[in-house]
């Protein structure tokens, strides 16, 4: 569906005309909307998101730029919330429309800049956890993932390692410049460490229990004791590894309805440093130069 043609918006039509374009690595082109580079349709679809989105102060916003782990963050704030209601730490495949029909408690998921979120979110106290990884691996992530996306439209091709590493470090990618994404998302949480928690795919995989009690603290769901002595943050840790959530039956065979894309694309490796394997110790040392150009001047190291 993602790959599909689709009508324009008339205002969308019209700010089109004016942004600046690139070659897509999904679709054709990406656009530049507000200092980051969009796709079509998420330019369509982030308008009446900005102009309409009413956010509440109990909703949870998930941040990341894509293939930094937000499938594995949704999975845990959703049993981190829920947990007094599916306390078994099973798979219960009603727990989505419990969830929406419950505005009380509604948990969003989001790639958008912050300079790009809608006005709503930025003047109400709802929290705000960003998730990052280190560059490299988002890469390389976000390139097989791009590819595995071709591979299902027509004559598409498969993207060359080198151009899309060229655009990346550049700042052209989906939702990009990755550092810029980043540092606004790093900058707010110093401001404001109520409302923005910010997190790392590689401290989540290093100490993940002192992550999730961090993010459970943030999101005013502390761990008691007795939670910590009964196995309540192992139960999470488990329900929501790589392992239990790749060889569910729904992420084996299932697709996102709005997209169309298979939800075992989600899924790959989940581990850190594996840009390695694929990137040449000439790229490594370019994206490591220009990530400590960008960060200069921040406490934020990879
Ligand atoms: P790799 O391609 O490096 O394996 P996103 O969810 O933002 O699209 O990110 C996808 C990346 O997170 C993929 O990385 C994927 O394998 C990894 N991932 C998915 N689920 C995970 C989990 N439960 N734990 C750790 N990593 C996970």
């Amino acid at each position: 569906k993602y790959l599909q043609e689709f009508d324009l918006t008339l205002e969308c039509k019209h700010l089109i005309s004016s942004l600046p374009t690139e070659r897509g690595w999904i679709t054709d082109r990406f656009y530049r909307y507000q200092g980051f580079w969009h796709s079509l349709r998420q330019i369509q679809a982030v308008l009446p998101c900005q102009h309409h989105f009413q956010a509440q102060d109990t909703d949870i916003l998930l941040v990341t730029t894509p293939k930094s782990g937000t499938t594995w963050l949704k999975a845990i704030v959703f049993a981190l919330m829920n947990r007094f209601r599916y306390n078994d730490y099973t798979d219960d495949n009603k727990s989505t429309t419990t969830l929406c029909s419950q505005r009380t408690l509604t948990i969003f998921g989001t790639h958008l800049p912050l300079v790009s979120l809608p006005d709503s979110v930025k003047n109400s106290p709802c929290k705000l956890v960003y998730l990052c990884r280190n560059p490299k691996d988002t890469f390389v992530s976000l390139w097989h993932f791009s590819n595995k996306l071709r591979s299902k439209g027509k004559d598409m091709g498969t993207l060359s390692l080198t151009d899309c590493f060229d655009q990346f470090t550049r700042g052209v990618s989906v939702y990009g410049p990755y550092w810029d994404h980043v540092l606004g998302y790093w900058k707010a949480s110093f401001e404001n460490p109520e409302r923005v928690l910010f997190l790392k795919y590689e401290e989540m995989k290093q100490q993940p229990k002192v992550e999730l009690m961090k993010l459970a603290r943030f999101l005013g769901r502390p761990f008691s004791l007795e939670e910590e002595t009964n196995g309540a943050v192992d139960g999470i840790l488990k329900l929501c590894s790589f392992e239990n959530l790749s060889n569910l039956e729904v992420n084996k065979t299932g697709q996102i309805s709005a997209t169309g894309f298979d939800y075992n694309t989600f899924y790959r490796q989940g581990k850190v440093g594996d840009a390695e394997n694929y990137l040449s110790p000439q790229m490594i040392e370019k994206l490591d130069q220009v990530t400590e150009e960008k960060f200069q001047g921040y406490v934020l190291k990879f």
